[in-house]
Protein backbone atom coordinates (compact mmCIF):
# COMPACT_ATOMS: atom_id res chain seq x y z
CA UNK A 1 0.00 0.00 0.00
CA UNK A 2 1.20 3.77 -0.93
CA UNK A 3 0.26 5.90 1.89
CA UNK A 4 -0.50 9.52 1.13
CA UNK A 5 -0.84 11.83 3.94
CA UNK A 6 -2.06 15.58 3.43
CA UNK A 7 -1.56 18.25 5.27
CA UNK A 8 -1.55 21.13 3.32
CA UNK A 9 -4.63 22.66 4.50
CA UNK A 10 -5.17 25.81 7.21
CA UNK A 11 -7.18 25.39 10.00
CA UNK A 12 -9.16 28.32 11.54
CA UNK A 13 -11.19 26.95 14.20
CA UNK A 14 -8.40 25.67 17.03
CA UNK A 15 -7.00 29.38 16.81
CA UNK A 16 -5.11 30.74 18.51
CA UNK A 17 -3.28 27.01 18.52
CA UNK A 18 -3.69 26.44 14.96
CA UNK A 19 -2.82 29.09 12.31
CA UNK A 20 -1.76 29.66 9.16
CA UNK A 21 1.88 29.19 10.01
CA UNK A 22 0.87 26.17 12.51
CA UNK A 23 -1.84 24.64 10.78
CA UNK A 24 -4.07 21.91 12.70
CA UNK A 25 -1.77 18.71 11.57
CA UNK A 26 0.97 20.29 14.11
CA UNK A 27 -1.34 20.25 17.03
CA UNK A 28 0.34 18.30 19.70
CA UNK A 29 -1.88 16.05 21.76
CA UNK A 30 -1.68 14.94 25.20
CA UNK A 31 0.62 12.26 24.74
CA UNK A 32 3.23 14.64 23.14
CA UNK A 33 2.70 13.60 19.21
CA UNK A 34 1.27 16.14 16.44
CA UNK A 35 -1.39 15.07 14.45
CA UNK A 36 0.92 14.63 11.23
CA UNK A 37 2.85 12.15 13.19
CA UNK A 38 0.29 9.83 14.08
CA UNK A 39 -1.10 10.21 11.65
CA UNK A 40 2.23 8.95 10.09
CA UNK A 41 2.31 6.05 12.73
CA UNK A 42 -1.54 4.76 12.25
CA UNK A 43 -0.72 4.05 8.75
CA UNK A 44 3.01 2.27 9.09
CA UNK A 45 1.16 0.27 11.71
CA UNK A 46 -1.93 -0.46 9.74
CA UNK A 47 -0.66 -1.65 6.35
CA UNK A 48 1.82 -2.90 4.67
CA UNK A 49 3.55 0.26 3.57
CA UNK A 50 5.59 0.17 0.25
CA UNK A 51 5.94 4.10 0.48
CA UNK A 52 4.65 7.52 1.68
CA UNK A 53 4.37 10.37 0.25
CA UNK A 54 3.32 13.71 1.82
CA UNK A 55 1.36 16.71 -0.35
CA UNK A 56 1.37 19.97 1.81
CA UNK A 57 2.56 23.76 1.04
CA UNK A 58 6.30 24.45 0.72
CA UNK A 59 6.06 26.75 3.24
CA UNK A 60 5.38 23.76 5.93
CA UNK A 61 7.90 21.59 4.04
CA UNK A 62 10.44 21.82 7.07
CA UNK A 63 8.00 21.93 10.12
CA UNK A 64 7.14 18.69 8.58
CA UNK A 65 10.58 17.24 7.53
CA UNK A 66 11.17 18.31 12.13
CA UNK A 67 8.00 16.40 12.76
CA UNK A 68 9.15 13.23 10.70
CA UNK A 69 12.40 13.45 11.75
CA UNK A 70 11.29 13.32 15.73
CA UNK A 71 9.96 9.83 14.60
CA UNK A 72 13.24 8.57 12.80
CA UNK A 73 11.78 7.54 9.94
CA UNK A 74 13.56 4.03 8.20
CA UNK A 75 12.05 4.57 4.95
CA UNK A 76 12.87 7.40 2.36
CA UNK A 77 10.05 9.68 2.39
CA UNK A 78 8.54 11.58 -0.50
CA UNK A 79 7.43 15.09 -0.74
CA UNK A 80 5.39 16.64 -3.33
CA UNK A 81 5.29 20.66 -2.73
CA UNK A 82 2.67 23.03 -3.49
CA UNK A 83 3.45 26.72 -3.74
CA UNK A 84 -0.05 27.27 -2.95
CA UNK A 85 -3.34 25.60 -1.63
CA UNK A 86 -5.62 24.12 -4.58
CA UNK A 87 -7.60 22.10 -2.17
CA UNK A 88 -7.68 18.32 -1.86
CA UNK A 89 -8.36 17.47 -5.50
CA UNK A 90 -5.43 18.68 -7.11
CA UNK A 91 -3.23 17.56 -4.14
CA UNK A 92 -4.67 14.02 -4.55
CA UNK A 93 -4.23 14.16 -7.89
CA UNK A 94 -0.55 15.08 -7.81
CA UNK A 95 0.23 12.19 -5.64
CA UNK A 96 -1.92 9.14 -7.75
CA UNK A 97 0.07 10.55 -11.20
CA UNK A 98 3.22 10.12 -9.39
CA UNK A 99 2.01 7.08 -7.70
CA UNK A 100 1.07 5.69 -11.74
CA UNK A 101 4.95 7.08 -13.10
CA UNK A 102 7.30 4.94 -10.28
CA UNK A 103 4.55 2.24 -9.92
CA UNK A 104 1.82 1.62 -12.28
CA UNK A 105 -1.96 1.56 -12.50
CA UNK A 106 -2.66 -1.88 -9.68
CA UNK A 107 -0.80 0.56 -7.02
CA UNK A 108 -3.19 1.32 -3.99
CA UNK A 109 -3.07 4.39 -2.20
CA UNK A 110 -4.13 4.88 0.98
CA UNK A 111 -5.22 8.99 1.42
CA UNK A 112 -4.70 9.64 5.40
CA UNK A 113 -5.65 13.36 6.29
CA UNK A 114 -3.47 14.93 8.88
CA UNK A 115 -6.08 16.47 10.89
CA UNK A 116 -8.12 14.11 12.74
CA UNK A 117 -7.69 11.69 15.76
CA UNK A 118 -8.32 7.91 15.29
CA UNK A 119 -8.27 6.31 18.87
CA UNK A 120 -8.87 2.76 17.93
CA UNK A 121 -5.95 1.65 15.94
CA UNK A 122 -6.96 -2.52 15.52
CA UNK A 123 -10.45 -1.20 13.78
CA UNK A 124 -8.29 1.41 11.31
CA UNK A 125 -6.19 -1.44 10.70
CA UNK A 126 -9.14 -3.92 10.13
CA UNK A 127 -11.14 -0.92 7.98
CA UNK A 128 -7.51 -0.06 5.64
CA UNK A 129 -7.91 -4.35 5.01
CA UNK A 130 -11.65 -3.95 3.67
CA UNK A 131 -11.04 -1.40 1.85
CA UNK A 132 -7.51 -2.04 0.24
CA UNK A 133 -9.79 -5.03 -1.13
CA UNK A 134 -12.31 -2.78 -2.58
CA UNK A 135 -9.99 -0.69 -3.96
CA UNK A 136 -8.60 -3.35 -5.81
CA UNK A 137 -11.51 -4.20 -6.79
CA UNK A 138 -11.99 -0.69 -8.95
CA UNK A 139 -13.73 0.92 -6.39
CA UNK A 140 -13.13 4.70 -4.87
CA UNK A 141 -13.85 3.21 -0.96
CA UNK A 142 -14.40 6.06 1.84
CA UNK A 143 -14.17 5.06 5.64
CA UNK A 144 -18.14 5.87 6.93
CA UNK A 145 -18.33 7.04 10.13
CA UNK A 146 -21.89 6.41 12.34
CA UNK A 147 -23.18 10.01 12.67
CA UNK A 148 -24.19 11.62 16.26
CA UNK A 149 -25.02 15.01 15.22
CA UNK A 150 -26.45 17.43 12.49
CA UNK A 151 -22.68 18.26 11.58
CA UNK A 152 -22.78 20.28 8.12
CA UNK A 153 -18.86 20.62 7.88
CA UNK A 154 -18.94 16.69 7.05
CA UNK A 155 -18.95 14.36 3.91
CA UNK A 156 -22.65 12.36 3.88
CA UNK A 157 -22.42 9.15 2.48
CA UNK A 158 -26.11 7.04 1.54
CA UNK A 159 -25.27 3.12 1.77
CA UNK A 160 -27.27 1.62 -1.41
CA UNK A 161 -30.62 0.43 -1.14
CA UNK A 162 -29.43 -3.00 -2.06
CA UNK A 163 -26.28 -2.86 0.60
CA UNK A 164 -26.33 -6.41 -0.04
CA UNK A 165 -23.84 -5.56 -3.14
CA UNK A 166 -20.61 -5.48 -1.10
CA UNK A 167 -16.83 -5.79 -2.26
CA UNK A 168 -15.88 -7.73 0.84
CA UNK A 169 -16.67 -5.92 4.35
CA UNK A 170 -17.44 -2.18 1.37
CA UNK A 171 -20.87 -1.72 0.88
CA UNK A 172 -21.66 0.34 -2.81
CA UNK A 173 -22.54 4.33 -1.98
CA UNK A 174 -25.86 5.30 -3.51
CA UNK A 175 -24.90 8.94 -3.16
CA UNK A 176 -22.07 11.04 -1.22
CA UNK A 177 -23.22 14.99 -0.26
CA UNK A 178 -20.51 16.97 0.79
CA UNK A 179 -21.39 19.53 3.28
CA UNK A 180 -24.64 19.75 3.24
CA UNK A 181 -27.27 22.65 4.45
CA UNK A 182 -27.97 22.15 8.50
CA UNK A 183 -31.76 20.76 7.06
CA UNK A 184 -30.26 18.19 5.11
CA UNK A 185 -28.11 16.73 7.66
CA UNK A 186 -30.99 16.79 9.95
CA UNK A 187 -32.81 14.54 7.60
CA UNK A 188 -30.01 12.41 6.97
CA UNK A 189 -29.08 11.87 10.61
CA UNK A 190 -32.86 10.91 11.35
CA UNK A 191 -33.12 8.56 8.12
CA UNK A 192 -30.39 6.71 9.77
CA UNK A 193 -29.10 5.30 6.18
CA UNK A 194 -26.00 8.12 6.02
CA UNK A 195 -22.78 7.40 7.42
CA UNK A 196 -20.03 10.66 7.73
CA UNK A 197 -17.43 10.50 5.33
CA UNK A 198 -13.96 10.38 7.31
CA UNK A 199 -12.10 11.90 4.65
CA UNK A 200 -9.65 9.28 4.14
CA UNK A 201 -9.99 7.15 0.60
CA UNK A 202 -8.34 3.81 -0.40
CA UNK A 203 -7.65 4.10 -4.58
CA UNK A 204 -6.28 1.83 -6.88
CA UNK A 205 -4.37 4.13 -8.89
CA UNK A 206 -5.73 3.46 -12.27
CA UNK A 207 -9.11 3.76 -10.97
CA UNK A 208 -8.80 7.47 -9.71
CA UNK A 209 -6.97 8.15 -12.77
CA UNK A 210 -9.58 7.14 -14.86
CA UNK A 211 -12.50 8.98 -12.99
CA UNK A 212 -10.79 11.98 -12.55
CA UNK A 213 -10.26 11.96 -16.28
CA UNK A 214 -13.98 11.30 -16.86
CA UNK A 215 -15.31 13.98 -14.09
CA UNK A 216 -12.18 16.90 -13.61
CA UNK A 217 -10.31 16.54 -16.87
CA UNK A 218 -9.55 20.00 -16.76
CA UNK A 219 -7.88 19.74 -13.27
CA UNK A 220 -6.05 16.73 -13.98
CA UNK A 221 -4.32 17.74 -16.60
CA UNK A 222 -3.28 21.23 -14.69
CA UNK A 223 -1.84 18.97 -12.02
CA UNK A 224 -0.22 16.92 -14.76
CA UNK A 225 1.46 20.29 -16.20
CA UNK A 226 2.76 21.31 -12.40
CA UNK A 227 4.18 17.76 -12.46
CA UNK A 228 5.76 17.43 -16.00
CA UNK A 229 7.53 21.32 -15.11
CA UNK A 230 7.74 20.64 -11.37
CA UNK A 231 11.65 20.75 -9.56
CA UNK A 232 12.57 17.45 -8.10
CA UNK A 233 15.35 17.27 -5.68
CA UNK A 234 16.48 15.01 -2.80
CA UNK A 235 16.97 16.36 0.55
CA UNK A 236 18.36 14.86 3.52
CA UNK A 237 17.76 11.52 1.67
CA UNK A 238 14.05 12.22 1.03
CA UNK A 239 12.87 12.46 -2.28
CA UNK A 240 11.35 16.49 -2.95
CA UNK A 241 8.78 17.83 -5.99
CA UNK A 242 8.29 20.84 -6.20
CA UNK A 243 5.22 21.81 -8.31
CA UNK A 244 5.31 24.54 -10.71
CA UNK A 245 3.96 27.42 -9.68
CA UNK A 246 2.65 28.97 -12.71
CA UNK A 247 1.23 25.99 -14.19
CA UNK A 248 0.02 24.96 -10.75
CA UNK A 249 -2.10 28.30 -10.36
CA UNK A 250 -4.50 27.34 -14.07
CA UNK A 251 -5.68 24.35 -11.15
CA UNK A 252 -9.40 24.99 -10.41
CA UNK A 253 -9.72 25.27 -6.23
CA UNK A 254 -11.43 22.10 -5.45
CA UNK A 255 -11.78 19.51 -2.83
CA UNK A 256 -12.03 15.31 -4.11
CA UNK A 257 -15.24 15.34 -2.37
CA UNK A 258 -16.79 17.58 -4.88
CA UNK A 259 -15.11 16.83 -7.32
CA UNK A 260 -15.16 12.91 -7.83
CA UNK A 261 -16.95 11.46 -4.56
CA UNK A 262 -20.67 13.36 -5.22
CA UNK A 263 -19.77 12.26 -9.30
CA UNK A 264 -18.65 8.83 -9.29
CA UNK A 265 -20.93 5.81 -9.66
CA UNK A 266 -17.73 3.62 -8.18
CA UNK A 267 -18.24 4.64 -4.70
CA UNK A 268 -18.03 2.47 -2.16
CA UNK A 269 -17.83 2.43 1.74
CA UNK A 270 -16.46 0.64 4.79
CA UNK A 271 -18.71 1.41 7.87
CA UNK A 272 -16.48 1.31 10.79
CA UNK A 273 -15.93 2.92 14.03
CA UNK A 274 -12.93 3.78 14.83
CA UNK A 275 -13.12 6.05 18.09
CA UNK A 276 -12.81 9.00 15.02
CA UNK A 277 -12.71 13.06 15.98
CA UNK A 278 -12.18 15.46 13.75
CA UNK A 279 -11.31 17.76 16.20
CA UNK A 280 -13.14 20.60 14.93
CA UNK A 281 -13.72 22.82 17.36
CA UNK A 282 -12.44 23.67 21.00
CA UNK A 283 -15.73 21.76 22.09
CA UNK A 284 -14.56 18.68 20.13
CA UNK A 285 -10.81 18.94 21.34
CA UNK A 286 -12.31 19.19 25.37
CA UNK A 287 -13.76 16.07 24.71
CA UNK A 288 -10.07 14.29 24.62
CA UNK A 289 -9.32 15.58 27.98
CA UNK A 290 -11.19 13.82 30.97
CA UNK A 291 -13.07 15.82 33.41
CA UNK A 292 -12.87 16.76 36.75
CA UNK A 293 -16.02 16.18 39.12
CA UNK A 294 -16.84 19.95 38.24
CA UNK A 295 -16.76 19.26 34.80
CA UNK A 296 -13.64 21.26 33.75
CA UNK A 297 -11.17 20.16 31.31
CA UNK A 298 -7.64 21.00 31.35
CA UNK A 299 -4.58 20.67 29.36
CA UNK A 300 -1.66 22.61 31.29
CA UNK A 301 -1.21 24.38 34.60
CA UNK A 302 -4.36 25.89 36.11
CA UNK A 303 -5.88 26.68 39.25
CA UNK A 304 -9.35 26.73 39.63
CA UNK A 305 -11.74 28.13 42.20
CA UNK A 306 -15.76 27.87 42.04
CA UNK A 307 -15.36 26.92 38.65
CA UNK A 308 -17.39 25.02 36.71
CA UNK A 309 -18.02 23.03 32.75
CA UNK A 310 -14.59 25.14 31.67
CA UNK A 311 -12.28 23.87 28.85
CA UNK A 312 -8.89 25.05 29.67
CA UNK A 313 -5.48 25.17 27.94
CA UNK A 314 -2.12 26.56 28.69
CA UNK A 315 0.89 25.96 26.99
CA UNK A 316 3.41 28.24 28.91
CA UNK A 317 1.75 30.00 31.89
CA UNK A 318 -0.58 29.02 34.79
CA UNK A 319 -3.87 30.11 34.28
CA UNK A 320 -6.06 30.48 37.13
CA UNK A 321 -10.02 31.06 37.42
CA UNK A 322 -12.57 31.89 39.75
CA UNK A 323 -16.17 32.16 39.52
CA UNK A 324 -16.75 31.28 35.78
CA UNK A 325 -18.79 28.35 34.19
CA UNK A 326 -19.02 27.40 30.75
CA UNK A 327 -16.26 29.06 29.12
CA UNK A 328 -13.31 28.00 26.93
CA UNK A 329 -10.00 29.34 27.30
CA UNK A 330 -6.83 28.76 25.45
CA UNK A 331 -3.23 30.35 26.16
CA UNK A 332 -0.45 30.74 23.94
CA UNK A 333 2.36 33.36 23.58
CA UNK A 334 1.00 36.14 21.57
CA UNK A 335 -2.88 35.54 21.70
CA UNK A 336 -5.09 34.19 24.21
CA UNK A 337 -8.98 32.91 23.45
CA UNK A 338 -11.50 33.34 25.81
CA UNK A 339 -14.77 32.08 24.26
CA UNK A 340 -18.50 31.04 25.48
CA UNK A 341 -18.27 27.29 25.39
CA UNK A 342 -21.47 27.11 22.95
CA UNK A 343 -20.45 29.41 20.45
CA UNK A 344 -16.69 28.11 20.31
CA UNK A 345 -16.95 27.27 16.48
CA UNK A 346 -17.17 31.28 15.67
CA UNK A 347 -13.91 31.31 16.53
CA UNK A 348 -13.70 31.08 12.52
CA UNK A 349 -15.44 34.20 12.15
CA UNK A 350 -12.01 35.90 14.40
CA UNK A 351 -9.49 34.74 12.36
CA UNK A 352 -11.51 35.42 8.86
CA UNK A 353 -11.56 39.67 10.56
CA UNK A 354 -7.64 39.40 11.56
CA UNK A 355 -6.97 38.59 8.20
CA UNK A 356 -8.62 40.88 6.44
CA UNK A 357 -7.11 43.85 9.13
CA UNK A 358 -3.79 41.73 7.99
N1 LIG B 1 -1.68 19.26 0.39
C1 LIG B 1 -2.81 19.85 0.66
N2 LIG B 1 -3.17 20.92 -0.10
N3 LIG B 1 -3.58 19.39 1.66
C2 LIG B 1 -4.74 20.02 1.89
C3 LIG B 1 -5.18 21.14 1.15
C4 LIG B 1 -4.32 21.62 0.09
O1 LIG B 1 -4.61 22.58 -0.60
N4 LIG B 1 -6.37 21.53 1.64
C5 LIG B 1 -6.67 20.69 2.65
N5 LIG B 1 -5.67 19.79 2.82
C6 LIG B 1 -5.59 18.72 3.83
C7 LIG B 1 -5.87 19.25 5.23
O2 LIG B 1 -4.65 19.56 5.90
C8 LIG B 1 -6.59 18.09 5.88
O3 LIG B 1 -5.66 17.20 6.46
C9 LIG B 1 -7.28 17.37 4.71
O4 LIG B 1 -6.61 17.79 3.55
C10 LIG B 1 -8.79 17.65 4.59
O5 LIG B 1 -8.98 19.01 4.29
P1 LIG B 1 -10.03 19.91 5.08
O6 LIG B 1 -10.00 21.26 4.48
O7 LIG B 1 -9.80 19.78 6.55
O8 LIG B 1 -11.41 19.20 4.68
P2 LIG B 1 -12.74 19.21 5.50
O9 LIG B 1 -12.48 18.82 6.92
O10 LIG B 1 -13.42 20.50 5.27
O11 LIG B 1 -13.61 18.05 4.81
C11 LIG B 1 -13.07 16.76 4.56
O12 LIG B 1 -12.91 16.02 5.75
C12 LIG B 1 -14.14 15.71 6.45
C13 LIG B 1 -13.80 14.88 7.69
O13 LIG B 1 -12.89 15.53 8.50
C14 LIG B 1 -14.04 16.06 3.59
O14 LIG B 1 -13.43 14.90 3.09
C15 LIG B 1 -15.38 15.74 4.27
O15 LIG B 1 -16.20 14.98 3.39
C16 LIG B 1 -15.11 14.93 5.54
O16 LIG B 1 -16.34 14.64 6.21
MG1 LIG C 1 -10.80 18.81 8.11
Amino acid sequence: MHIVIIAGGTGSRLWPVSREAQPKPFIRMEDGYSLLQKTYLRGLAAVDVESVTTVTNRDLFFRTEDDYRELSPSEPLHYILEPFGRNTAPAVAAAALELQQRYGDEALMMVLPADHLIQDEAAFAQATASAAMAAAEGQLVTFGIRPTHAETGFGYIEVGEDSHVTYGQAMRVERFVEKPEIEIAEQYLAGGRHLWNAGMFCFRVGTLLEELTTYASELLSGVKGALDSAEASEIDGHSVTRLCAKTFGTVVDDSIDYVLMEKSSRVAVVPCELGWSDIGSWLAMAELTAPDQFGNRVTGKAELENTQNCYIRSDRRLIATVGIQDLVIVDTPDALLVAHRDQSQDVKNIVQRLKVQG
